[in-house]
């Protein structure tokens, strides 16, 4: 796997994990801390920029998915850390190593930002529920878990920001 050379760095721990399991599930963990610092930028974008006649509302809702995801950034790095790892969380990692395309900067009506948001969360949702599946072939089940809970987190919230687009 090559990502950032710094991903799998492991400090000696007391922990029952093989080492070559930490190092990969650090890797793995690294690269979605990124994309959900990543993502958590581009939703405060949304929140301080979105206008309209349904600024509010989204403005909160806005705000509500940066402090959930923000609490997912957190589980991620000390999961890392608590496999013995080093986790890699600055803006210029992030910029370097999300999924993501960049936040649209000409866009202003509410639509258009909850579809530039449902467009960010789909991806990220596939690379987490990914996740899941191989953390769980590593043989991580509490990583697994982990992804699992921001796996369904994140299916909700796409649903959250799909119901505006329909109907
Ligand atoms: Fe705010």
């Amino acid at each position: 796997m090559s990502y950032h050379p710094e991903a799998s760095r492991l400090y000696p721990t007391r922990i029952d994990l093989p080492e070559e399991v930490r190092s990969q599930v650090a890797i793995i963990l690294n690269e979605s801390l990124a994309t959900t610092l990543d993502l958590k930028t581009q939703v405060k974008q949304a929140h301080w920029n979105v206008k309209g006649l349904d600024f509010y509302q989204l403005h909160e809702l806005f705000d509500e998915l940066a402090t959930e995801l923000e609490e997912f950034i957190d589980l991620i790095a000390e999961r890392i850390t608590a496999l013995g790892g080093y986790a890699l969380g600055t803006a210029r990692v992030a910029a370097e190593h999300s999924i993501l395309p960049e936040f649209p900067f000409d866009i202003t009506d509410g639509q258009s930002h909850v579809t530039a948001l449902a467009e960010r969360y789909a991806p990220y949702a596939k690379l987490v529920r990914d996740a899941i599946d191989k953390t769980n072939s590593l043989g991580d089940a509490d990583t697994a878990d982990l992804y699992t809970e921001v796996s369904r987190a994140i299916d909700k919230r796409l649903w959250f920001l799909e119901a505006h687009l329909q109907g």
